[in-house]
């Protein structure tokens, strides 16, 4: 347990977070699609070694989580991708759930897959140098959702993921994610958000679960996306903390949010709000995807010249979030110029 608790305390470091870099192949199609860039083994392999060889960004980036595919590939020296994120200093992760699919009887809603043969792709997984893992289950917000069928299966699913995580020696980081999309209010997002929450901390609990070597990756509380008069910074801030406050231990480390389809200068301003609220009983931090990697995409459409430029907005975008983790971030800084 101390090595877990060292390594999920390392993964929240002052300053840094964590880059979500753990698109399934059906997800990174989409991203390439967007820059216009065909999703090849190739083109995925050159993408996520831009990303990882940027200079520098390991004074913000403590982690990254791999793919079933990128923690196999290597990057263009030859060098496979966990060893060359472990040089760096940064702790190479895996996501190991199989997706969200439809869950039995429960029209709208999920239930994550991938706990039969876990215990042994842990064992694989951490012989390529994994040390932490990561677990997502989605739930959405409408009249009578979430269902206390798919809120207390997933976090049993959560659980039995964790649990096996541990035993194999790797930090769990646990995945609730309320889905931010719809018309709803920012009360009606925060209710679901401490239901999902309690049942996962339940069972957790119940599941033996040590907290002190876990990590969680939440939602914020937004309004929905297509909601009218949706709640600002100050308001997202106050009613996350008040969520997580009501409905997270103590002994968890650190909260690594994902940005959920928030831009990325939300996703920062918001982090650094709560910080700024500080200081907390646990760390708070970030586990982006999208909103860590959307300029670093745009800049770089697949060309071999372009790569510089996308490592800059990548390593500008990475610095920013550092900033947001001290409440030391300021929207002006968004305009600083990204360094030749
Ligand atoms: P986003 O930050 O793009 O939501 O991705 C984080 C993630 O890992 C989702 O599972």
């Amino acid at each position: 347990m101390d090595e877990l608790e060292k390594t999920a305390r390392a993964l929240v470091a002052e300053g840094k977070g964590i880059l979500a870099a753990d698109e399934s192949t059906g997800t990174i199609k989409k991203r390439l699609d967007s820059i216009g860039v065909e999703s090849t083994e190739e083109t995925r392999r050159a993408y996520r070694d831009l990303l990882f060889t940027t200079d520098g960004v390991e004074e913000f980036i403590s982690g990254v989580i791999l793919f079933d595919e990128t923690i196999r590939q290597s990057g263009a020296e030859g060098t496979p991708f966990p060893k060359l994120l472990d040089t760096k200093g940064i702790i190479p992760g895996i996501k190991v759930d199989l997706g969200a699919k439809p869950l039995a009887l429960a029209p709208g809603e999920t239930i994550t897959e991938g706990l039969d043969g876990l215990r042994v792709r842990f064992e694989e997984y951490r012989g390529l140098g994994a040390r932490f893992a990561k677990w997502r289950g989605t739930y959405s917000i409408a009249a009578d959702r979430p269902s206390e069928y798919c809120v207390w299966t997933n976090a049993h699913a959560l659980a039995r993921y964790a649990a096996l995580c541990q035993e194999a020696g790797l930090v769990p980081i646990v995945e609730p994610e309320v889905l931010m999309d719809g018309t709803h209010t920012l009360a009606e997002s925060a209710k679901a958000t401490g239901r999902v929450l309690q049942a996962l901390y339940t069972e957790l609990h119940d599941q033996r679960v040590d907290f002190r070597g876990t990590l969680l990756k939440p939602n914020m509380v937004l309004s929905g996306y297509e909601a009218a008069n949706r709640a600002g910074v100050d308001e997202v801030a106050d009613a996350t903390l008040d969520v997580l406050y009501r409905h997270v231990p103590a002994a968890v480390p650190g909260i690594v949010f994902l940005s959920g389809g928030q831009t990325d200068e939300d996703a920062t301003a918001h982090l650094n709000a709560m910080n700024r609220r500080g200081p907390h009983p646990w760390q708070l931090s970030f586990s982006y995807g999208r909103a860590l990697q959307a300029p670093a995409l745009k800049a770089w459409v697949g060309k071999p010249e372009n790569v510089e430029a996308a490592q800059r907005a990548f390593y500008h975008r990475a610095k920013l979030n550092g900033a947001a983790r001290t409440g030391m971030y300021a929207p002006e800084m968004e305009r600083e110029a990204v360094p030749a």
